[in-house]
């Protein structure tokens, strides 16, 4: 979530469909996102009925001090909730709810949204409730993700960003096999102040060669 474009002035801002060919692979997941299911959480589409746990999971300094700022409140995840869906049927981002296992409250998102019209090129972003870090949810949910991105959406190329400081999402991404691509400087402004970020990547090629085991690299 560190530079993902949800602002509430966007709400009232009807989304314009992308007007190229969508991705071959690609399902019908505009009108609508599959249920994917891991081994400790499963993937779904966010519901309003979402917004008081996530307000809950996402508003506290631990987990929003390096990204984005999330609303400030369960209407303003409500009206985040609505936008996503509107965002989704556009073709140009997605967002998935992270449940655990055995539950139906949302501890968390994934996002992604096209940086290009095609969803060629793509960022992506994410946060969990602090109490679930470190318990394997993250990669569970990540792997589930980086599937759907490259299989079915047809992403070649998945960027994320995440702030010199945060250490949990810099190892986060450097575990799943992220290259360290390079230092955007100054890029996030939070708090009042300009936060250099690693732009970290994920190709096809990778996912191919990798098949699964996933090694620590960095390119400059
Ligand atoms: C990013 C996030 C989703 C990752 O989930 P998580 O459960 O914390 O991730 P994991 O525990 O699986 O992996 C984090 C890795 O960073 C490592 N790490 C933690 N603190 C670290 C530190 N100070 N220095 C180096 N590595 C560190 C962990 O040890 C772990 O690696 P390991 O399993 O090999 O030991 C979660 O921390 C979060 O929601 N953070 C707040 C939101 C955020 O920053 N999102 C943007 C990320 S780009």
């Amino acid at each position: 979530m560190e530079k993902m474009p949800y602002h509430p002035q966007l709400d009232s801002v009807r989304p314009t469909a992308s007007p190229t060919v969508p991705a071959p692979a690609a399902l019908n997941w505009r009108s609508g996102l599959p249920s994917l299911t891991g081994g400790l959480v499963s993937l779904r589409e966010l519901r309003l009925s979402d917004a008081p746990t996530l307000f809950a999971a996402l508003t506290g300094e631990e987990v929003s001090r390096f990204i984005s700022p999330p609303p400030h409140s369960v209407e303003g995840f409500e009206r985040f909730i609505a936008w996503t869906h509107r965002q989704r049927e556009a073709g140009q981002y997605i967002c998935f709810a992270v449940i655990p296992k055995g539950s139906d409250g949302a501890i968390g998102l994934f996002q992604l949204r096209s940086l290009e019209p095609a969803f060629g090129t793509a960022e992506w972003g994410f946060a969990i409730a602090s109490e679930f870090w470190g318990t394997g949810m993250f990669l569970d949910g990540a792997r589930l993700v980086l599937d759907f991105a490259f299989d079915v959406i047809g992403v070649h190329r998945m960027e994320a960003r995440s702030t010199l400081r945060n250490s949990r999402g810099n190892g986060a991404l450097r575990k799943l096999g992220a290259v360290q691509e390079g230092i955007l400087r100054r890029s996030l402004l939070r708090n009042g102040e300009f936060l250099d970020q690693s732009l970290w990547t994920i190709v096809a090629e990778d996912r191919r060669e990798a098949k699964g085991v996933w090694g620590a690299r960095v390119v400059h």
